[in-house]
């Protein structure tokens, strides 16, 4: 198969972890027999530095001619002025919107060897399997009207929290159809309580319910479902909600998988080119040191494979390394390891041939390292000066 893929390294840490993904991805369909070109654009704060907004005409329409989009981050301090009036978030909003991307796949997986790494405790992580559905072109993000005037003498700002039926029919159908791949149960978060907008979600969900009666619908108040999220989240299966909730119960839900550095998203629309992303931001406070975790990345290569490419062979040979790769021990510094973000792809890399491959030379340190803190003080500073001597450094990612 020829695809052709734009990258958009953007900002911060973006850059790392897209190169890296790219490296994986290259190789999977170089070794599967594909031929895919990669060109890369800039969109983000880097754009704003060199164009003067965060999306071009050229990019988007780059965009839109291509087979899939993979983006790494966008932001950073230096475009971090509320009162600016262009954001490196403009860029992001304008492309999910200019490709008709409704619909943002956020998967949540707690891997057993990564329970540890999550602040919650390991019985409520047990099974936890979820795959958050987003709404991603309408609601408080987009409505209109939308900005600052003065009433009565104060300032005032207005966001509008809109949506029409088609709008929530078209993603609850979405989550649906999906479910059925998985254990059939849908909950559908809203806030009917309150807001007439979620009402009218409620409404369309429903329908939607009455017409897959093999699928279990449930609604929760959003509210509620951040709760849930922490307190029973392996009983959750698909949810779906609106842009906003969407936002806020992924960056939650990530706290479950140990990392946000390891979630990836897929967001797709009706059958134009997905954009593919990790749910992290950009992290200027590790940006340029090369420690960023570039499993959320690579595994949004993996969903693009799926779902843009239809190539599922190629997607789960991806997800497979990953997997091996946390079970064989190889972490970033966010999962308390230390390996830098190309050793970890690299660690990856190496597990494409479905092998594992525990990482020994880490757990051989650690125990001679203990055996030294043993050791007389003179032998000790005896073997450290061989040691310095002869320039030994062992660091594997492998
Ligand atoms: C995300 C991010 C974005 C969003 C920001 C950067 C605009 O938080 O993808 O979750 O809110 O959608
Ligand atoms: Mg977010």
């Amino acid at each position: 198969m020829n695809a052709h893929i734009v990258v958009l390294p953007g900002d911060g840490i973006g850059p790392e972890v897209t190169a890296e993904a790219v490296r994986v991805l290259d190789l999977v369909a170089r070794e599967a027999g594909h031929a895919f070109s990669f060109t890369e654009h800039l969109m983000g704060g880097c754009s704003i530095d060199a164009h003067g907004v965060a999306l071009t005409d050229e990019v988007l329409a780059a965009c839109k001619g291509a087979s899939a989009v993979l983006l790494g981050a966008v932001g950073g301090p230096k475009w971090d002025d509320p009162s600016a009036k262009v954001r490196p978030e403009q860029g992001l909003l304008g492309l999910r919107k200019g490709l008709g991307v409704f619909a943002n796949l956020r998967p949540v997986r707690v891997l057993e060897e990564l329970i540890d790494a999550s602040p919650l405790k390991p019985d409520r992580l047990r099974g936890v399997d979820i795959l958050v559905i987003r709404e991603l072109t309408g609601g408080l993000y987009f409505g209109q009207p939308k900005g600052r005037d003065r009433k009565d003498g104060h300032e005032r700002a207005v966001d509008t929290l809109e949506y029409q039926d088609f709008e929530v029919r078209r993603v609850v159908e979405l989550a649906f159809r999906l479910a059925k791949a998985r254990r059939a149960k849908v909950t559908s978060v809203d806030k009917a309580n309150v807001l007439e907008s979620s009402r009218l979600w409620r409404q369309v969900a429903t329908e939607i319910g009455k017409a897959n009666p093999d699928v279990a619908l449930d609604h929760m108040l959003v509210d509620t479902a951040a709760m849930r999220l922490v307190t029973s989240p392996a009983s959750l299966d698909v949810v779906v909600t609106e842009n906003m909730f969407g936002d806020i119960l992924t960056d939650e839900a990530s706290v479950l998988a140990g990392s946000m550095g390891m979630l990836p998203s897929a967001s797709i629309g009706a059958g134009g080119p997905g954009l593919y992303e990790p749910i992290h931001g950009s992290a200027p406070d590790i940006a340029g040191k090369g420690i960023a975790n570039p499993v959320g990345t690579i595994l949004s290569t993996a969903m693009l494979l799926r779902h843009s490419l239809d190539l599922p062979a190629e997607a789960r040979r991806v997800e497979a390394a990953v997997d091996l790769a946390i079970r064989d021990g190889c972490r970033t510094r966010d999962l308390g390891g230390t390996l830098s973000t190309r050793e970890m792809a690299d660690a990856i890399v190496l597990r494409l041939d479905g092998k594992s491959r525990p990482v020994r030379v880490a757990r051989r340190v650690e125990r001679k390292s203990a055996k030294a803190a043993k050791a007389k003080p003179k032998a000790r500073a005896k073997r450290a000066k061989k040691r310095s001597a002869s320039g030994a450094r062992r660091r594997r990612a492998g």
